[in-house]
């Protein structure tokens, strides 16, 4: 990237339940604001679209202000204005789109539509220039698990990916099986450390059949719910539910990694890096487990595994560099199913 030339960006990000905006010069992050909705759509379990709309809607302009007076800027001193397009909830990424247009209409700034799985992809790349191309991208999330061949910045091949549940869901669904909190990736992370991963039968998913380049977890998630459903309702002892918690995460975990496996080393040619994003990597027991493969691992730092709009940033200061900015601004529009393989002129 285009060193101290680089672009000061505000980034937006509302795609699902974190209000968020940044600003970001390059790779440098000079400001990231995260508002979490958690709270609100915890008592149901999941996140409520129409909640979700209201809340970026309540909390959008605080974040930006926020991220302004955080770097010590102000608007006339962004240079562009990024924000995610998908994929994510409609109703919710229609609420940073709305923004983003306003504020590059009313400060005749240039837009750049930001595509959120890349944000992940990139999210590591914050002050790393150590990687080389072409490298592979792991993104395990709450809505998303894919592997990702990355030729250079900007050109991307989806080289497995999910085929029903995503990793996060999963984890988030077995522990609310559990009767632990939500999002239950982190709160099943926990329970997992006392448990013993080999205490109960457990069949690992697409046992044999790793090299179709798909992950798949609701089968696994079905057989969890099955052996739950064994014990006397809500009469789980406390090592029960660590056990049974160390079981689900470690098939879903030896599942993510044997398809890994699987497809890198049959890919050609040979790629050093794997960049990792996504909420579920700040699961310390997969970086452990990612970190003994033969590869470069290139996590994010603290604060940027989960949906932020610093990777926003990020992502759009190199399509700043690529000359990629909304050339009409009438026609950029939320793609709920946006995949990062797909290039959009808008
Ligand atoms: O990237 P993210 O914030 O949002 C999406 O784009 O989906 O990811 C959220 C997911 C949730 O499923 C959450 O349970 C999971 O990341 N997660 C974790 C941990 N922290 C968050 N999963 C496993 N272990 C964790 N420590
Ligand atoms: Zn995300």
């Amino acid at each position: 990237m285009k060193g101290e030339l680089a672009m000061k960006v505000l980034a937006i990000e509302t795609s699902c339940d974190e209000t968020c905006a940044a600003i970001t010069e390059g790779t440098n992050i000079l400001s990231n604001v995260v508002w979490s909705q958690i709270d609100l759509h915890a008592e149901f379990g999941g996140v409520v679209p129409s909640i979700a709309k209201r809340a970026h809607e309540e909390k959008i302009d605080w974040v930006i202000n926020r991220s302004i007076d955080n770097a010590k800027l102000t608007m006339d001193n962004v240079n562009a204005i990024a924000v995610t397009a998908g994929p994510g909830l409609a109703i919710a990424l229609e609420v940073g789109i709305h923004k983003a247009k306003e504020l590059a209409v009313k400060l005749n700034k240039p837009l750049i539509a930001v595509n959120h799985i890349e944000g992940h992809v990139l999210s590591s790349l914050v002050h790393q220039i150590d990687i080389s191309f072409p490298a592979m991208a792991l993104v395990v999330s709450g809505g998303h698990t894919e592997l990702i061949l990355i030729e250079a910045i900007g050109q991307y091949k989806i080289m497995a990916r999910t085929i029903d549940d995503a990793l996060g869901e999963a984890l988030d669904k077995a522990a609310r099986m559990l009767g632990l909190g939500y999002p239950g990736g982190a709160e099943l992370e926990k329970a997992a450390r006392m448990g013993n991963p080999q205490a109960y039968p457990l069949p690992l998913p697409m046992l044999g059949r790793e090299n179709q380049n798909e992950f798949s977890y609701s089968g696994l998630k079905t057989a969890f719910w099955r052996l739950v459903n064994q014990f006397p309702v809500n009469q789980l002892t406390s090592q029960q539910i660590a056990d049974l918690a160390a079981c689900f995460q470690d098939r879903a975990f030896t599942h993510l990694t044997r398809v890994l496996k699987k497809t890198i080393y049959n890919l050609e040619p040979r790629t050093q890096n794997l960049l990792v994003g996504g909420g579920v990597a700040a699961n310390s027991e997969l970086r452990k487990r990612l970190s003994d493969l033969d590869k470069r691992i290139n996590f994010p730092t603290k604060g940027l595994y989960g949906d932020n709009a610093a990777m926003v940033g990020i992502a759009a200061g190199f399509k700043a560099d690529r000359g990629e900015f909304v050339k009409d601004i009438n026609l950029i529009d939320r793609l709920p199913r946006w995949r990062i393989d797909q290039k959009i002129d808008w």
